[in-house]
């Protein structure tokens, strides 16, 4: 089982680098501009306008029902603590969660480069947990300071499918050894493993009814999204941004998911249900085989 599953990985990431250099051809032959894609615009703004409206009405209603988190704390202390997560670029005036591996990488990459106004290599695939320079911890800066930026900033969150996190996360080599199984059962069973940034819900990370983010962004559709959140922001539109490969990654994860997934038991399953259960009610995730195969099964 175990020789199957480095067979399997090393496949994976074979495929991984395959998708970076063609990428890197791809990028050499054609670079591709925003306005390229202007022909079919509308339409498709429209609807990813609709996408948006939904998601932040899908969340409006769960932070009404749970009514968490819902002010800030009124001590400096507490208030930066609860929101370690959330990093400002002041420049571009946007805020933003960050938790790793959601396209938060790529995010801030694009940041740095509409900062600078220039045209960039992106370096793919990106280092996992690469921080770039121009970005600063909100919880740096005082009460006055945190509540105005909080208001005034457009405030972006990425969010993927509990399952894919946990896949990625085990991919990236931070189960130390530990089968998948194993690595599962090891953050289920140990409370100071639950909070590690890889895998904590995004809801106990970005408190999203406390920040009333403007763009909820999916991992798998980032390219377009991103996309649209650049013409609605009204950043410089004829700037060459660089292509997010999420959607390739998520598509080469899929079959390796669901081999993931058959290793796990249906106890460990309907735990990582209870475990991401705010997440799964405050975002809607198309495709989760966590969801569809186990939580909504009526055992929990
Ligand atoms: C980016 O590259 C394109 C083509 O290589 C060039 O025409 C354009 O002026 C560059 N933009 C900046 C801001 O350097
Ligand atoms: C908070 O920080 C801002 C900017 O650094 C500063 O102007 C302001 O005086 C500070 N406010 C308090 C209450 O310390
Ligand atoms: C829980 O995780 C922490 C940090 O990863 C580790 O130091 C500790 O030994 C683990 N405890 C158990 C009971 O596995």
């Amino acid at each position: 089982m175990r020789f199957l599953h480095r067979v399997f990985i090393l496949a994976f990431l074979g495929f991984i680098f395959l998708l970076w250099w063609g990428h890197l051809l791809w990028r050499n032959q054609d670079n591709l501009s925003i306005m390229d894609k202007g022909v079919d615009l509308p339409p498709m703004f429209d609807m990813l306008l609709h996408i948006q409206q939904l998601r932040k009405k899908r969340l409006r209603s769960f932070c009404s029902k749970t009514g968490k988190n819902i002010r800030l704390p009124s001590t400096q202390n507490e208030a930066s603590h609860l929101l370690s997560s959330i990093t400002v670029n002041n420049k571009l005036q946007f805020l933003y969660c960050r938790t790793p591996a959601t396209g938060v990488e790529d995010w801030e990459q694009l940041l740095e480069m509409l900062q600078e106004k220039e045209n960039v290599t992106l370096q793919i695939p990106i280092a996992y947990h690469h921080q770039f320079g121009n970005q600063k911890a909100l919880s740096l800066y005082n009460l006055t300071s945190m509540e105005s930026m909080l208001k005034s900033y457009t405030k972006v969150i990425f969010i993927r499918e509990p399952f894919q996190r946990l896949t990625s996360a085990y991919l990236h080599g931070l189960a130390g050894g530990l089968s998948f199984e194993e690595f599962i059962q090891n953050i289920l069973d140990n409370s100071s493993e639950k909070n590690r940034a890889e895998w904590a819900p995004l809801v106990t990370q970005c408190h999203p009814c406390l920040i009333q983010y403007d763009y909820i962004l999916m991992f798998g559709l980032l390219g377009n999204e991103v996309h649209h959140l650049i013409l609605r922001t009204g950043l410089p539109k004829n700037i060459q941004i660089p292509e997010f490969i999420d959607a390739k990654v998520r598509w080469a994860y899929s079959w390796l998911e669901e081999h993931m997934f058959h290793e796990l038991s249906l106890v460990q399953k309907q735990q990582l249900c209870h475990f991401y259960r705010l997440d799964f009610a405050a975002f809607r995730f198309p495709f989760s085989m966590l969801w569809d195969h186990t939580c909504t099964s009526g055992s929990n």
